[in-house]
């Protein structure tokens, strides 16, 4: 199949508005693909937590990363193997590890078949290193299949050196795949990592830290009978026609819940405090987190810490999202066990992991109620208003932005260097929405901002029929960047558009 990226969109919608079941129905809701593997036993594995990636050099400036982008084999499944594509060959990726205003380069030799496209999620990028969906850098061993139309592309052969200044608050980010039209399938298939800045002001307080500071990467996947992961791609190699099948247009949730890349694993702690950065870097899966005795502490949210801390007795997290916790266990004896329950998904879905209160430690932690001195910025100062429509266009192009997909040679907002600027975003179903480059307040969410929208955001949970207004200072850099749904599926179907700080 040679057809131009553009008719294979519209070709793409027409395919869905049809319906692979003969009636005439979209299928705009996420979907699960079976796993044809049996499903493990859960709380059998223990949880695994990613390496910390270690510098090849550094400087008075900079710590120089250098990974190795390849194919790999994964213990997941019981008795299986399956292929993963990772960072360094590993999935989740390392952790990177960075101060705050101090460099990071990381060198990416890319030994994929297929093109990537390297970015760090909530970071504040110049844009040449931002990972733009048409900055690919092709496999070492060559790529003869290019069918794109962007003649600003920064196409790099086999290897490209990014650079993160991280001037920036201390926060968790997470890098990830953003090869335009194969995004949700190249993280399916396990191009993801954390990367947590650090700064003076969050090493001074008294959090709990070392073995009680716990990432937790959320994500779904599904597998194929010999352990391989499923997925449902139109051009299952990855070549030309992008996205997936219409009945998966809606999104791809998968059966299995992976916790750090392990399948509902289990976590021996003490009856104490720990702090978890939760990163829901699922596909297309929205969770709803709870324990049944005992609540979530926010702590921080996408872009750092939060003023103050806010309770919730669930969490709901979004794709893309991050949610910095502390979980108290001292009110459990040692022997109790509390499952994290997924309430927004059923039976095997429903759950999430295992933690095992297993001994009794002192406890020097504490959370302070102010944490963080940060700044607001003020609705008045925006110069501008601009509106967004994220919706799915039945008889056209599918998902869209303001009517239209996404075209790399269109500019869809400019907004001026240190100007801020308030959007208004509605959608019709349900979509995470994230901007690139900057951080947002959320000034209304159908009304007043929700109990998950404090401190600074780069990702918004929009749900069906609700409208939002952010605020945001458009500051850094110069040049191109993107915003999009964060559901993968909508993404690479179309759901993106441009902007450029003039
Ligand atoms: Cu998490 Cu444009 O990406
Ligand atoms: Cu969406």
């Amino acid at each position: 199949m040679r057809l131009g990226r553009r008719e294979f969109l519209q070709l793409g919608g027409a395919f869905a508005w049809m319906g692979s079941s003969g009636c005439i129905q979209p299928r705009p809701e996420a979907r699960l693909l079976p796993s044809l593997a049996p499903l493990p036993q859960p709380f059998q594995v223990p949880l695994p937590v990613p390496a910390v990636a270690k510098p090849a050099s550094a400087d008075a400036t900079t710590d120089h990363y250098e990974f190795d982008v390849k194919q790999a084999a994964a213990r997941i499944l019981p008795g299986l193997e399956t292929t993963i594509w990772g960072y360094e060959g590993i999935f989740p990726g390392p952790t990177i590890e960075a101060r705050r205003d101090r460099r990071v380069s990381l060198l990416l030799r890319n030994r994929l078949p297929v093109p990537i496209v390297h970015h760090l999620h909530g970071g504040r990028t110049a844009p040449e290193s931002d990972g733009y969906p048409t900055d690919l850098t092709l496999p070492e061993s060559g790529f003869a299949d290019l069918h794109m139309h962007d003649p600003l592309a920064r196409i790099a052969h086999g290897q490209r050196t990014h650079i993160f200044e991280n001037r920036q608050r201390a926060a968790t980010l997470w890098y990830h795949d953003h090869r335009m039209d194969f995004t949700g399938a190249q993280v399916w298939r396990g191009l993801a990592g954390l990367y947590v800045i650090r700064d003076e002001e969050e090493l001074g307080l008294p959090l709990p830290r070392g073995e009680r500071e716990i990432p937790l990467v959320l994500c779904d996947r599904s597998f194929e009978a010999d352990g391989s992961l499923r997925y449902p791609a139109v051009d299952p190699l990855l070549r030309g026609a992008p996205g997936v099948i219409a009945d998966y247009m809606g999104g791809v949730l998968g059966d299995v819940i992976l916790v750090n890349g392990a399948a509902w694993p289990r976590l021996e702690v003490a009856n104490v405090k720990y702090r978890f950065r939760i990163l829901n870097a699922s596909n297309a899966r929205r969770y709803e987190l709870a324990f049944e005795h005992t609540p979530f502490l926010q702590i921080g949210s996408d872009g750092g810490l939060l003023s103050a801390p806010v309770t919730h007795r669930t969490l709901r997290i979004v794709p893309a999202e991050r949610f910095d916790v502390v979980v108290d266990f001292s009110a459990f004896r040692p022997g109790t066990s509390l499952t994290l329950r997924n309430l927004a998904g059923h039976g095997a879905e429903a759950q999430v992991m295992r933690f095992d209160v297993v001994r009794t430690e002192r406890d020097d932690s504490a959370i302070p109620s102010m944490l963080s001195a940060n700044t607001a910025l003020d609705p008045r100062g925006a110069v501008l208003t601009r509106e967004f429509d994220f919706s799915y266009q039945r008889f056209g192009h599918g998902w869209t932005i303001n009517g239209k997909p996404f075209d790399p040679t269109r500019m869809d907002a400019r907004p001026k260097l240190d100007t801020t600027e308030i959007w208004r975003m509605k959608t019709d179903f349900s979509h995470p929405l994230h901007l690139h480059l900057v951080h947002f307040r959320v000034l209304s969410h159908s009304g007043r901002p929700g109990p998950y929208d404090a401190g600074w955001k780069d990702t918004l949970d929009l749900g069906p029929g609700q409208a939002a207004e952010v605020l945001m200072r458009f500051a850094g850099y110069r040049g191109r960047y993107v915003f999009h749904c964060h559901n993968l599926e909508h993404e690479d179907m179309g759901m993106m558009g441009n902007f450029e700080v003039e």
